[in-house]
C-alpha cells in the first residue's frame, strides 16, 4: 500500500492543472467518492489490524497532501478571476449627471407635506379650463375684469388657461360629498407683463375644507399652523379684510418679515409685511353652484402663490430665473 501511496502522490504532483477544466479533471480523478484517494481508504478497511496501525497516519497525510494540491490550484484560479474583475472596476468610471428637483417643486412638496399632516389630500385638475369651472361656478360676475382678454389667456370662446387652481375646488365639490379636505397645487396663467416680480404663469397651492360647522376660526388656526411650520415658530401674521367673488367674508394674510435688510424693505415695500395668501369662507352661491347644501355645510378656502415664497425662501431676486432652464442656476438647488 505504501508504494501505491507514493505512486499516487507522484501522479498528483505531476498532474498539469492549467485551466478550470483540468482542475475539475483532477478532482474527478483523485478526490471524488470513486477517486483514487477514496479507493485506497476502501482497501485500507480490509487490512489486518497491525497494518492499519502503521498505515493510518500515513494515509491521512496522503489524503491531505492531495487535497492541498487541489486547494492551492483552486485558489490560484480564484485570485486570477478576481484580478480580472478588478481591472474592469478600475476602468475610469462614467459619471452620469443626476437630475435634481426644481426649487418650485421642492417648495410645493414642503407645503403639501404640512397640509397632508393636517389631514388634507392632494388633488389636481386640467390647466385648460372651461368658463364654468374657472369663473362662473366661482361666482365671477359677467363683467369681471378677469374675464377680459387683457387678463386671461383664452384658448377659444369657452376655454382659457386657468387663472387660479380654484377651478379644481369646483371640480372636487361637484364630484365629492363633504367632508372635503384637499389642497390643489398647480400652475396657473395670467396675461401679465413679465418682470423680475411677476410672470405670465406661476404656481399656487390652494386649499378647501367643507364640512358641517366649519368656521373662520378653523381657517385661521389651519393657516397659523402652516405658517409656524413653514416659516418658523415665531412668525407674526396678520389678516386684512379683502374681496374675492368666491368667498365671503374674505381676507388676505400677511407675514412679518421686518425692515432690517434691503431685501426685506424691497419685498415688503417698506411696511415690513408681505402678503402671502388670500382666503375666506366659501360663498353660499359657490356651494349652491356645486350642489352642496349651504344650510348644512360651510367651508373655507385659501390660495397662495408658490413662486414668491420660493424667492423669499432661497433669496432669489428675479422670478424669471426659475424658468430660464439655466442649469448653472438650477444646479445650486441640487442638494435640496
Ligand atoms: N384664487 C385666489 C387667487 O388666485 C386665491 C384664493 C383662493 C382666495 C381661495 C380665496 C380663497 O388669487
Amino acid at each position: 500500500m505504501k508504494d501505491r501511496i507514493s505512486e499516487i502522490v507522484q501522479e498528483a504532483k505531476s498532474f498539469s492543472i492549467n485551466s478550470k477544466e483540468e482542475l475539475e479533471a483532477f478532482r474527478l480523478k483523485f478526490l471524488v467518492k470513486k477517486g483514487l484517494v477514496n479507493d485506497l481508504f476502501q482497501e485500507f478497511k480490509s487490512l489486518p489490524p497491525e497494518e492499519k496501525k502503521s498505515l493510518g497516519k500515513e494515509l491521512n497525510e496522503f489524503k491531505n497532501e492531495i487535497q492541498n494540491i487541489y486547494n492551492e490550484a483552486e485558489q490560484n484560479f480564484q485570485s486570477e478571476a478576481s484580478a480580472t474583475k478588478k481591472s474592469v472596476v478600475d476602468l475610469p468610471p462614467f459619471f452620469q449627471e443626476l437630475g435634481s428637483r426644481h426649487p418650485i417643486n421642492t417648495v410645493i412638496e414642503d407645503m403639501s407635506a404640512i397640509f397632508e399632516r393636517l389631514g388634507f389630500s392632494v388633488s389636481d385638475g386640467p390647466e385648460v379650463e372651461d368658463d364654468w369651472h374657472n369663473f362662473s361656478a366661482l361666482n365671477f360676475p359677467d363683467n369681471h375684469p378677469a374675464r377680459d382678454m387683457q387678463d386671461t389667456f383664452f384658448v377659444d370662446g369657452d376655454h382659457a388657461l386657468r387663472t387660479h387652481t380654484s377651478s379644481v375646488q369646483v371640480r372636487l365639490m361637484e364630484t365629492q360629498k363633504p367632508p372635503i379636505r384637499a389642497i390643489m397645487p398647480g400652475r396657473v396663467y395670467r396675461n401679465e407683463a413679465i418682470s423680475a416680480r411677476s410672470n405670465c404663469f406661476f404656481h399656487q397651492v390652494e386649499g378647501l375644507y367643507i364640512d358641517k360647522g366649519v368656521t373662520f376660526a378653523d381657517l385661521k388656526q389651519t393657516l397659523y399652523q402652516f405658517v409656524q411650520e413653514f416659516f418658523g415658530k415665531n412668525t407674526e401674521v396678520r389678516f386684512r379684510a379683502s374681496y374675492f367673488p368666491f368667498t365671503e367674508p374674505s381676507a388676505e394674510m400677511d407675514i412679518y418679515l421686518g425692515k432690517e435688510t434691503e431685501s426685506d424693505y424691497r419685498l415688503t415695500k417698506g411696511t415690513g409685511w408681505l402678503e402671502i395668501l388670500g382666503c375666506g369662507m366659501v360663498d353660499v352661491n359657490v356651494l349652491e353652484n356645486c350642489n352642496i347644501d349651504p344650510n348644512q355645510y360651510t367651508g373655507f378656502a385659501f390660495g397662495m402663490g408658490v413662486d414668491r415664497i420660493a424667492m423669499l425662501k432661497y433669496g432669489v431676486k428675479d422670478l424669471r430665473t426659475f424658468f430660464d432652464n439655466d442649469t448653472r442656476f438650477l444646479n445650486q438647488f441640487s442638494s435640496l
